[in-house]
């Protein structure tokens, strides 16, 4: 029996570095949004044993340094079966981008066994089996805005974020994360940049995310209005619209600052992003994608053709609620 899931992208709203962690980590605040872009994912498994993983791109990793090979020991074992699993990857998402490709490969895998077998393996073991794997995985066992906390494993599910239309350009730039944190640390940055110390500069974004959580818990969450509505009802006060608060919080994402300085043509593609109307922009994670937040599709559209015209690839797309990423992701 063969299973195939969908395998959605996230992008960041904002991702805060704290100091390096004796394991090796770094604490970091972000919050996690699924989005509509997505790889294909078709697990079957037959008799035998071994793991095979078949992709036409190249760039994707058959061996333990892919993370959907590394989930399946653990997977297996929870679900007590045997056999051999056999991973195909239809890869349309960039590799090393920053959208969590790799990571959400390897929930796509999980979700797959667990129908394989016809078993379910519990919530709690499903987070620790991802959070084994990686940083970015346990956020895809919830789907839609995930406020990630830890070393980005800590995941709790936040009240979903209206659905609006969204543009993610991936210059062909492949950055590697453990690389940037790297980078990160040798430069200093939080204490050159800003004068204060780690621990405060994460104190500060935490209490940013509270105000803008508390704001959420007080029942401003417009859900199904489309993001125009609202953008328009801005000129009567204040915004209804969460994103939009989140965003007026001064969101950054601190991989930026490092990540820009050496790839400077990917400032530009911020600017096309923020100059073709985005109400917001960022570098994803690490990178090297970088999104834009528009206000109607017709101005995702847009800003997708400029950003073509200046030789960047581009999709427009869609971010997605928990309920949509629940119901797609089988479909
Ligand atoms: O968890 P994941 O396998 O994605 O992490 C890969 C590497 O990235 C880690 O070994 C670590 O060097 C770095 N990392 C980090 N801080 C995080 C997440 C990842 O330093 N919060």
């Amino acid at each position: 029996m063969s299973v195939t899931v969908r395998s959605f992208a996230k992008i960041n709203l904002g991702l805060c570095i704290g100091p390096l962690r004796p394991d090796g980590f770094h604490d970091l605040r972000t919050t996690y949004q699924t989005i509509a872009l997505h790889d294909v994912i078709r697990v079957e498994v037959a008799r035998g044993s071994g793991i095979e993983i078949r992709c036409k791109d190249p760039r994707v990793p058959r061996d333990q340094t892919n993370t959907c090979y590394r989930i399946v020991e653990p997977a297996m074992a929870a679900l007590g079966a045997k056999g051999r699993v056999v991973i195909e990857i239809e890869k349309k998402l960039p590799v090393r981008g920053g959208l969590g490709g790799g990571s959400a490969n390897a929930v796509a895998v999980l979700l797959a066994l667990e129908r394989v077998f016809k078993k379910q393996i519990t919530a709690a073991e499903k987070m620790w089996i991802a959070a084994d794997v990686g940083s970015d995985l346990p956020l895809f066992l919830l789907g839609g805005t995930v406020l990630g906390l830890g070393h980005g494993e800590e995941v709790y599910p936040l009240p979903d974020l209206p659905s609006v239309a969204c543009v993610i350009a991936t210059p062909e730039i492949s950055i590697s994360t453990p690389k940037a944190f790297a980078d990160w640390d040798r430069l200093g940055a939080p204490a050159k940049l800003t004068a204060s110390t780690p621990s405060d500069r994460m104190l500060m974004c935490g209490r940013r995310f509270s105000a803008w959580l508390s704001g959420l818990s007080q029942n401003k969450i417009r859900t199904g209005k489309a993001l125009s509505g609202v953008l328009v009802a801005r000129g009567r006060g204040r915004a209804e619209n969460p994103l939009l608060d989140l965003v007026r919080t001064g969101i950054e994402n601190d991989f930026e600052r490092v990540v820009f300085p050496q790839y400077p043509e990917l400032i530009k593609v911020k600017r096309v992003l923020e100059d073709a109307g985005a109400f917001y922009a960022s570098l994803s994670g690490s990178g090297s994608a970088i999104y834009g937040l528009f206000a109607s599709r017709t101005a995702a559209a847009r800003a997708v053709a400029r950003l073509r015209k200046s030789g960047t690839p581009a999709v427009a797309t869609t971010t997605l609620t928990r309920q949509q990423y629940w119901k797609k992701i089988f479909d």
